[in-house]
């Protein structure tokens, strides 16, 4: 399967949005919330896209805290049907390039502690956990996670 990064356009805001619903329950951005994304200046937003279909995106925002500029990963989805293909795997290797080309020399992302799919892909990419953030998503806790680009 022949799978192409780009940049992603507001025009795709009601696929992506779908998608969205797809991969999160109550976690998932509202529509208001995805258009915010696409649109910010300060946000990279990217898309999976095979002969006739999306088959996920990403989104990273450029964030400073202590004067350290990173790359925080917003949201990462891939539709039920092209898991396992590594779509996931693509997309975040695109946007740490385009972090990296940026300047930026760190990622960081929160995962929910429970979500071993996405916890085995950031460790398979490399991903250090380095805290807990308790009900970070409502009862639950998340790892947070860091990576030198
Ligand atoms: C997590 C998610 C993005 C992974 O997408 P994907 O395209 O299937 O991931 P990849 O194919 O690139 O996986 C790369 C590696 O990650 C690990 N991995 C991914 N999904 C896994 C799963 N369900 N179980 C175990 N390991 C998994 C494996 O090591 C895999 O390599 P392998 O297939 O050679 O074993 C996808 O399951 C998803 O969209 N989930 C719902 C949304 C979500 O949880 N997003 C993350 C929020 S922090």
């Amino acid at each position: 399967m022949e799978v192409k990064i780009e940049t992603a356009n507001i025009k795709l805001l009601d696929t992506l949005y779908r998608i969205e619903q797809q991969c999160f329950d109550q976690e998932a951005f509202s529509k208001r919330q995805i258009t915010y994304l696409l649109t910010d200046y300060n946000t990279i937003a990217l898309v999976a896209k095979t002969d006739n279909d999306i088959a996920g995106f990403i989104i990273a925002q450029m964030e400073v805290e202590e004067n350290t500029e990173f790359g925080h990963i917003i949201t990462i989805n891939v539709t039920p049907n092209f898991r396992r293909y590594k779509v996931a795997t693509k997309l975040l290797g695109e946007i740490e390039n385009l972090l990296k080309q940026k300047g930026i020399t760190e990622c960081r992302l929160e995962v929910r502690e429970d979500n071993n799919a996405a916890i085995k892909l950031y460790q398979a990419l490399c991903y250090q956990t380095v805290g807990k953030i308790e009900n970070y998503y409502g009862k639950k806790h998340a790892l947070y996670l860091k990576k030198t680009l």
